[in-house]
């Protein structure tokens, strides 16, 4: 019988809509996060966004100034668009909110479809489904981002060390979209 690995590397994808605001901290703070527990190799950590005005853009100066404040780095990100390709190449796809994970169910294919959930599923203690869209509010909104991704993140990296690698994620499936 094929041994699971328990060291092999996982996938995964933050999802949003712009790419320049939510999904570029999610990413940001959780390779942050694996670098600090010393499992980043693990890892393959990407971002992307529902919509294209802003590929190629690096992240939202704001979002930057709100993860230098917690140590963290990512002006280097550029935004990108998600594609048919990420549902096969990632192994977990998070979204940010219910509009973002609609979004990615109409786009993935049928049998791809729960790698898709809801970045919030990792911090249920929280109660908190959703991490707002701060790009037309203030500084607080990304502080707030930051805080929840935050929780989240640690969430995911715990429930992802804690199994092994071929067991799927323990938060609960978004529902498909219909039609
Ligand atoms: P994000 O935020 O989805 O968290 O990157 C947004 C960025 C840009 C826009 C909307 C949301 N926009 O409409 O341009």
């Amino acid at each position: 019988m094929k041994q699971d690995n328990p060291i092999a590397p996982k996938s995964i994808l933050f999802v949003c809509l712009g790419n320049i605001c939510r999904s570029p901290i999610a990413e940001g703070l959780f390779r942050h996060i694996a670098r600090q527990t010393g499992v980043v190799d693990r890892f393959v950590i990407d971002s992307a966004g529902l919509g294209s005005w802003h590929v190629g853009n690096p992240p939202d100066e704001r979002a930057q100034s709100a993860l230098l404040a917690r140590g963290v780095h990512i002006s280097d990100l550029r935004a990108r668009q998600v594609t048919l390709a990420d549902f096969d190449e990632f192994d977990i796809i998070l979204a940010m909110d219910r509009t973002n994970s609609q979004g990615l169910l109409k786009l993935a294919p049928k049998d791809k479809q729960n790698k898709v959930h809801l970045m919030m599923e990792f911090a249920p203690n929280l109660g908190v489904r959703e991490i707002p869209d701060p790009y037309f509010g203030g500084k607080e909104g990304f502080d707030y981002v930051c805080q929840l991704v935050d929780a989240a993140a640690r969430g995911l990296l715990h429930n992802l060390m804690s199994k092994p690698s071929s067991a799927t994620l323990s938060g609960r499936p978004v529902v498909p979209a219909k039609g």
